[in-house]
């Protein structure tokens, strides 16, 4: 039985798997969440490297049929090396900045990402092969992972921390704003409260499911039949009470 693997620091990249069960729901899934050294973000990035080749060297034992790095700060760290090391697909994921800037017409747009993903060459090389205009701004969140990890989404100190985190731009200017961290899908809800209604809110996850789907296609590695299981790991040695909580959260988000 093999499985497509997911990996994130955290419980971000389950918001990627649940787009993905939606298209593939005959596949087996594994959920790796390294929560020992989540957050990611905030880190220098050789220490996330090796974090980044540990989580996935545990993968592959588990025989994964492909690897899903489920976090935008992880694949601008690592998924070059990644792919170097390993010969199995290894799917990634970068902010959504072709679309947003395809549909946004002449207005700005805002990448939201952690300090990490902000500050890489992929993203540099992104932006400058896309934004032509000089559209797109950056403002890092990294504070929104902690809530997240605490499962706390909408309280009133989230809703003040994004008010701060706001208050050093002018929000109204921009006509996108990229979710570019998959922990940051869950604060949905409390960004749009903050923003205009007409600002379009996008993310990477649907183009990721749809990539994930192409990739087994394309080497016939996809399962169409039969039932699908997810099989939950974290870092942490004692995980069956996480991996309940993962369970409901993944039941529960909708997107
Ligand atoms: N979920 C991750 C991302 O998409 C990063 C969170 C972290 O800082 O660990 O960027």
């Amino acid at each position: 039985m093999e499985e497509i693997a997911f990996f994130d620091s955290g419980i971000g990249g389950l918001t990627v798997l649940k787009e993905t069960i939606k298209i593939l729901p005959f596949e087996n899934y594994i959920y790796f969440a390294d929560i020992d050294n989540v957050p990611y973000g905030t880190k220098p990035k050789e220490e996330v490297r090796k974090y980044i080749f540990d989580a996935v060297d545990f993968l592959i034992k588990q025989k994964a049929k492909m690897i899903v790095i489920a976090c935008n700060t992880a694949t601008s760290v690592a998924i070059k090396d990644l792919r170097k090391n390993f010969s199995i697909p290894i799917v990634g994921m970068e902010p959504a900045v072709k679309p947003a800037l395809e549909k946004n017409g002449n207005k700005k747009v805002l990448v939201l990402a952690t300090s990490l993903t902000l500050a890489e060459q992929k993203l540099k090389e992104l932006i400058e092969t896309y934004d032509k205009n000089h559209q797109v701004d950056k403002l890092p969140l990294d504070g929104l992972v902690r809530f997240a990890e605490n499962f706390d989404f909408e309280s009133q100190d989230v809703i003040n921390y994004l008010k701060n985190e706001f208050a050093k731009i002018n929000i109204n200017e921009y006509g996108t704003l990229v979710l570019g961290c998959t922990h940051f899908l869950y604060f949905k809800k409390a960004i749009k409260n903050l923003i205009p209604k007409e600002t379009l809110l996008i993310d990477g996850n649907e183009g990721t499911a749809r990539n994930i789907k192409r990739i087994l296609c394309e080497k016939s590695l996809i399962n169409n039949n039969g039932n699908s299981n997810i099989k939950f790991f974290a870092s942490k040695k004692e995980n069956s009470q996480l991996a309940r909580l993962w369970k409901d959260l993944l039941d529960s988000y909708n997107p």
